[in-house]
């Protein structure tokens, strides 16, 4: 693991965006697994504004978002093909048919799942993939508990993380319950990996992630495991790593 420490959370959008032009550059056909919340909006916005300044090409780029609430439908305010569309796609010259945001609408579920992994694996794979972290040490929407899931699939949410995500709904009893995340195997299989956390809240988790024990019970622990992970984080998110004697 690469651990980068920034001083705060505009270094680290900056940063992460230099890491995603590269990843652009590099490739003929990049493929990108997005993340959602606050974390990397900062990210998506100097993404926008060298796409402004001819600095950067989308129209080749594929993506694929790690997650989406399940029940929520794709035009709803606060649902991540809203977010990816405000936040980049409407922004920016890449090709609406190249994006993957999971939603399953009518379609059976299982078998919509086994698609998006599919569709992955046709696209040759994720080369870069953007995660945040949340406050439990879930990723996607891979939440801690006796089990971890390999490939896409259906997921109940943990109080704590329709707690945090209630900041974006009107009330507590908005958000949903259930979301369609990609697995771990999924995330596992990106070449490279760039995770985000800024700020105190995250400091905890970001510790655990980076020197904690392996476990299914902090889901970002099992990237200690992947040969290609950059951990970039602001001076906050960073403050408990060295009192852990990392
Ligand atoms: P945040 O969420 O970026 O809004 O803190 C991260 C996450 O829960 O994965």
């Amino acid at each position: 693991m690469e651990i980068l420490v920034v001083k705060d959370y505009q270094a680290l959008s900056e940063k992460a965006a230099l890491i995603v032009t590269e990843e652009i550059k590099q490739h003929n056909m990049p493929v990108l697994g997005l993340a959602t919340g606050s974390t990397p909006e900062g990210m998506y916005a100097r993404l926008v504004e060298m796409f402004n300044n001819n600095l950067l090409d989308f129209s080749s780029v594929v993506t694929f978002n790690l997650d989406e609430y399940a029940g929520l439908s794709p035009d709803h305010p606060q649902s991540y093909h809203s977010f990816m569309h405000r936040h980049l796609f409407d922004h920016v010259n890449i090709m609406v048919e190249n994006t993957h945001i999971p939603h399953c609408g009518d379609q059976n579920i299982s078998e919509f799942c086994r698609e998006y992994d599919r569709a992955i694996s046709a696209a040759g794979g994720i080369g870069l993939q953007i995660l945040g972290i949340g406050g439990n040490g879930h990723i996607g929407f891979n939440e801690p508990g006796r089990f971890l899931s390999v490939y896409t699939h259906l997921v109940e949410l943990t109080e704590e993380t329709i707690k945090a995500n209630s900041r974006f709904f009107d009330s507590p009893r908005e958000v949903p319950r259930q979301a369609i995340t990609m697995g771990m195997g999924s995330i596992m299989h990106a070449s490279k990996i760039l995770l985000l956390a800024s700020g105190n809240n995250k400091a905890s988790a970001i510790q655990k992630t980076v020197s904690g024990i392996i476990s299914t019970d902090l889901p970002a622990s099992m990237l200690q495991l992947h040969h290609n992970v950059t951990v970039l984080v602001d001076q906050d998110a960073a403050s408990l790593i060295n009192s852990s004697g990392n």
